[in-house]
């Protein structure tokens, strides 16, 4: 139940800017930012919005975020409402929201609302890139993976026969709102799959930061609203630099982003996308794979492997996939992976916490010796 407008305590912000070549947005952070949205928003060319989410984030939310909407003086079409979990992100759905959102005669000025997970903002972001060219588009991320992660950077898209995000664009939001009041109703192994993605931050450039984790990593997770968007801002931090700095992932400085995926990745598609493995779960093992891997080609000490090792169990993500993986087919997933050019496989290595690096030619007998032994 929410609290009388009158009663409601002053809402703490943090802003992160996101400068780009050609556009600037902000990331506002703080919680009760669902309630406070359609003032928040006021700035959009247009009143005309329409929200995309799914069945689980509509149950929960869509009440009160519709309702702040209209208290904004918007205009909010019959929200888009998709099935929940990774099979909504198909050229399906997308045709559905496109239909939808041309029936309510949307035009350039109008805005799409992603209010939800990764799967709603990368399909709903997609459908925004192309209903007339481009339409305004916010993103108002309510996992920890999408706050953290998928609403940050511009990669919008759906899956395809050929594979996962194979069918997409570039294409950034207006302004992302964070309210971490919402993480309170995500499940714990959610909670934790998104944490993976705030380790890998850590992971690639920031020493400290990974320290500051093996302190509150624990309370992070149990729900400790601090602690959350202390993390949530500084991943968002650390993502927004890496993109400002590499923005169409030309320069393989973004690539670093990366880190554990391309093992993670492989293991997602040998659990076979059934909710076996989660994305950030993957991520999480696929991180200690890449350190276990640089440390047995001399680049990483031993020591750095044993501290992430501890810090995975210690935030209760798994070191390993809860199903059988042979190596040949892990090494096959892993060469079908869009990142791999010319044949030579691109991993993402590190010399240490903190000190991840762009391995362009790694010897794929190298690769098969090391996942034989795992
Ligand atoms: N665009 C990018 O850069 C990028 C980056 C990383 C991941 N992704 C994509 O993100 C997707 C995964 O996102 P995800 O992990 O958020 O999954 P998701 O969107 O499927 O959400 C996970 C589950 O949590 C539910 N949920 C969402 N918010 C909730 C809340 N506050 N309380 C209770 N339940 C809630 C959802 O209904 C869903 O069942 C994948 O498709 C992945 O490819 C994209
Ligand atoms: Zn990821």
């Amino acid at each position: 139940v929410q609290a009388p407008e009158k009663e409601r305590s002053p809402v703490a912000r943090n802003i992160v800017q996101v400068s780009l070549a050609d556009r600037a947005y902000d990331i506002i952070l703080g919680h009760g930012l669902l309630q406070e949205a359609g003032a928040l928003l006021s700035s959009l060319p247009s009143r005309k919005i329409c929200v995309v989410t799914d069945q689980n984030v509509a149950r929960l939310y869509l009440v009160s975020f519709m309702k702040s909407l209209e208290e904004g003086g918007f205009q909010a079409c019959p929200p888009v409402i998709l099935p929940a979990g990774e099979s909504s992100k198909s050229f399906q759905q997308l045709q559905y929201i496109v239909d939808k959102c041309l029936s309510y005669r949307l035009d350039r000025n109008s805005t799409i609302v992603a209010l939800g997970g990764g799967v709603v903002g990368d399909i709903a972001g997609f459908a925004a890139s192309m209903l007339l060219r481009g339409i305004n588009f916010i993103q108002v991320p309510t996992t920890l993976l999408s706050q953290v992660d998928s609403s940050v950077g511009g990669k919008t898209g759906i899956n395809a026969t050929g594979g996962k995000n194979m069918v997409g664009a570039f294409y950034h939001p207006k302004t992302v709102l964070i309210d971490t009041d919402v993480l309170k109703t995500l499940s714990s192994r959610e909670l934790k799959a998104g944490y993976a993605e705030i380790l890998k931050y850590a992971l690639i450039s920031d020493p400290a930061f990974f320290g500051w984790l093996e302190k509150n990593g624990k309370a992070l997770i149990a729900g400790d609203a601090k602690a959350q968007e202390y993390a949530i801002e500084t991943s968002c931090r650390a993502k927004t630099a890496i993109v400002e700095a590499d923005e169409d992932e030309r320069k393989g400085i973004r690539a670093l982003l990366n880190l554990g995926h391309s093992f993670g990745h492989a293991l997602e598609k040998l659990g076979g996308y059934d909710g076996k493995i989660l994305h950030g779960e993957a991520v999480g093992i696929g991180c200690l794979m890449a350190f276990e891997f640089s440390h047995e080609l001399g680049l990483c000490p031993l020591a750095d492997v044993v501290r992430l090792k501890s810090h995975l169990s210690m935030a209760g993500l798994m070191i390993e996939a809860p199903f059988r993986v042979d190596a040949e087919a892990l090494l096959a997933a892993m060469q079908g992976d869009k990142k791999n050019r010319d044949g030579n496989i691109t991993l993402i290595l590190t010399k240490g916490i903190g000190k991840a690096f762009v391995a362009n030619n790694i010897r794929e007998a190298d690769l098969k010796k090391f996942l034989d032994k795992r």
